[in-house]
């Protein structure tokens, strides 16, 4: 069973790691924002206390500390997704997906989710399309993803 340790409650340690996965090459070339540094990071940290539309995970998986996801822009319907692997491990990706599709569908109880990648981002892309998720947006950098939850009840039963 995987376990899902919200930022709020990381360790240092768990701070210092996830800081370096963030800013790691592999990890940093797909994401909006490249070299965050240690004060910033640590106080985007400090500020999820207080915030009610974001929630971020480090996820931990038989002892071994396998990535993060986190969702924002939460409202009653839907939700915006993320994630990294840890740079250090390989084929993490399916495993983080189904730990966000269940978190969104059946803890926060959205109907819809939805997640954007730079359109280069092709391991990405495809694993979202692997579960499920479809296209229906894009612009010259960026493709919008979404997963409604009527269409996940469908391909379960
Ligand atoms: C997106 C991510 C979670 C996918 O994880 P994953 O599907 O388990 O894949 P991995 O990264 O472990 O890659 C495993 C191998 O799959 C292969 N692969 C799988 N699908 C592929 C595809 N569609 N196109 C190209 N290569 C693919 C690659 O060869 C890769 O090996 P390599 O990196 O040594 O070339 C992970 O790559 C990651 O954390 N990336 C950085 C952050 C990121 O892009 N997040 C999404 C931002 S929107």
């Amino acid at each position: 069973m995987p376990n899902l340790i919200n930022f709020t409650k990381l360790t240092r340690e768990q701070k210092m790691m996830v800081f370096d996965w963030r800013n790691d090459e592999r990890v940093a070339k797909f994401m909006r924002s490249k070299n965050i540094a240690l004060n910033e990071h640590l106080k985007f940290i400090d500020s999820l206390k207080s915030a009610s539309d974001k929630l971020y995970f480090l996820v931990e998986e038989n002892g071994e500390f396998i990535g993060v996801i986190d969702f924002i822009n939460i409202n009653d319907n839907e939700c915006e997704f993320g994630l990294y692997a840890n740079p250090n491990l390989k084929n993490q990706g399916s495993k983080l997906m189904r730990i966000i599709i269940d978190y969104a569908f059946y803890e926060l109880k959205v109907s819809r989710l939805n997640s954007c990648a730079y359109n280069f981002n092709e391991k990405a892309i495809a694993l979202y399309e692997k579960f499920g998720f479809e296209i229906y947006d894009k612009d010259e950098q960026m493709s919008h993803l979404r997963l409604e939850r009527a269409n996940l009840e469908v391909k379960t039963i």
